[in-house]
């Protein structure tokens, strides 16, 4: 059986959580939303999460809701999710792309710096591979020196810490996404964590159309009016999504621990293989969300061919946005040359033992046979 790149662990408890919110009949955003968001925030550290529908809503409603708006620019690592500049475009805002330090694959805070102009507004900071990024203090110092927001996409941290602090108090608000294939998953959600208690009701009232009292508020209250009192998206994260994020809280610690034991192992396995590095990173301190390895001699493509007809499926995280055709024009050359190397091999808390050996094994064939 072909192993893929990343898995969602869900299974039978998942299942009935599902079931007791569609046998309640109230599959919209309510008490179970609550539940998560308090859950949330014990875990990332900080006085509110917000629960909204996907980790690129989150973004969009962090920017808007912190005062991003039309004619505004924010600087963005180019190597990082397309929803990051999908986000920045929505708030009418221009995403900026700057260079990732080749080692983390996370910001480079130099380089961030050389782009910032008058009309910038923001920098975003992107965590990658699990590991928060290396320079996020370096980030937010920038910011507050040029007077300007640092924002924080924790979507491939959570669960993670950086110098002993949990993931959701290092920026002006941090997001995150809870999709198929992250660590933890709600089919799909996302969420905004800030300590501001006035930006937490903006993003409230934003991710409700507007509308600063939700429906469940509504019911509890017996009101039917409602009123929107600002723009605003429908953002909600429903309950039906909420009770599969809870199941899959309950199980954080052990499926962290997995995490970092894959990872662990992938590194002794696979550590004295010229010509292919793995990321480094504290593992200790982290929550890995990818097994990202560099491959040299321009042989990535060749390697991911390889491991395709050993039915392994790797992935490559993630194809620069500056190279998308959407957001094409700027030229990043250490970005370019990180790209080119990157390959991410399968993860995911079901791999066994035996599937880890399949992986290394076609690996290491592979760089064996020059
Ligand atoms: C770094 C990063 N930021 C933001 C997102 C957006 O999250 P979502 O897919 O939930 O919209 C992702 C998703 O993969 C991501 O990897």
């Amino acid at each position: 059986m072909a192993i893929p790149t990343l898995r969602p662990a869900v299974g039978a408890d998942e299942a009935d959580a599902v079931r007791r919110v569609l046998e309640s009949r109230w599959l919209g955003m309510g008490n179970l939303t609550q539940e998560f968001e308090s859950r949330l925030a014990g875990l990332v550290g900080t006085r509110h999460v917000v629960a909204v529908s996907s980790g690129t809503a989150a973004l969009h409603a962090a920017l808007v809701t912190l005062g991003v708006s039309a004619g505004d620019e924010v600087v963005v690592p180019s190597l990082t999710f397309v929803g990051c500049a999908q986000a920045v475009v929505a708030a009418g805002a221009t995403p900026v792309f700057c260079e990732v330090r080749p080692e983390s694959v996370t910001i480079d805070a130099e380089d961030a710096a050389r782009r910032i102009t008058p009309r910038t507004r923001a920098i975003l900071a992107v965590d990658y591979a699990g590991f928060i990024c290396e320079e996020i203090d370096a980030v937010v110092e920038l910011a507050r020196g040029h007077d300007l927001l640092a924002v924080h996409d924790g979507a491939h941290a959570f669960g993670s810490a950086s110098k002993g602090r949990p993931v959701g108090s290092l920026g002006d608000a941090t997001c995150f996404s809870f999709d198929p294939v992250k660590n933890v998953t709600c089919g799909e959600g996302g969420a905004v964590a800030t300590d501001d208690d006035e930006l937490a009701e903006r993003l409230r009232t934003f991710r409700n159309l507007g509308i600063p009292e939700g429906a469940w508020a509504r019911r509890a209250a017996g009101r039917w009016e409602y009123g929107a009192s600002e723009i605003g998206f429908r953002y909600m994260l429903p309950d039906l999504n909420a009770a599969i994020g809870l199941v899959q809280l309950d199980s954080l610690d052990e499926r962290r621990e997995r995490k970092r034991a894959l990872l662990r192992g992938y590194r002794q396995a696979l550590g004295d293989v010229q010509g292919l590095e793995l990321l480094p990173g504290d593992v200790d301190s982290s929550f890995p969300f990818l097994c990202v390895a560099r491959v040299e001699d321009g042989r990535r493509d060749e390697l991911i061919e390889w491991l395709r007809l050993d039915g392994i499926a790797a992935g490559v995280h993630f194809v620069p946005i500056h190279l998308q055709p959407a957001f094409a024009g700027a030229s990043l050359s250490v970005t370019e040359d990180v790209y080119a190397r990157l390959v991410s091999l399968p993860f995911y808390d079901e791999l066994t033992d035996a599937d880890v050996e399949r992986v290394v094994h076609s690996v290491r064939g592979f760089f064996a046979n020059e």
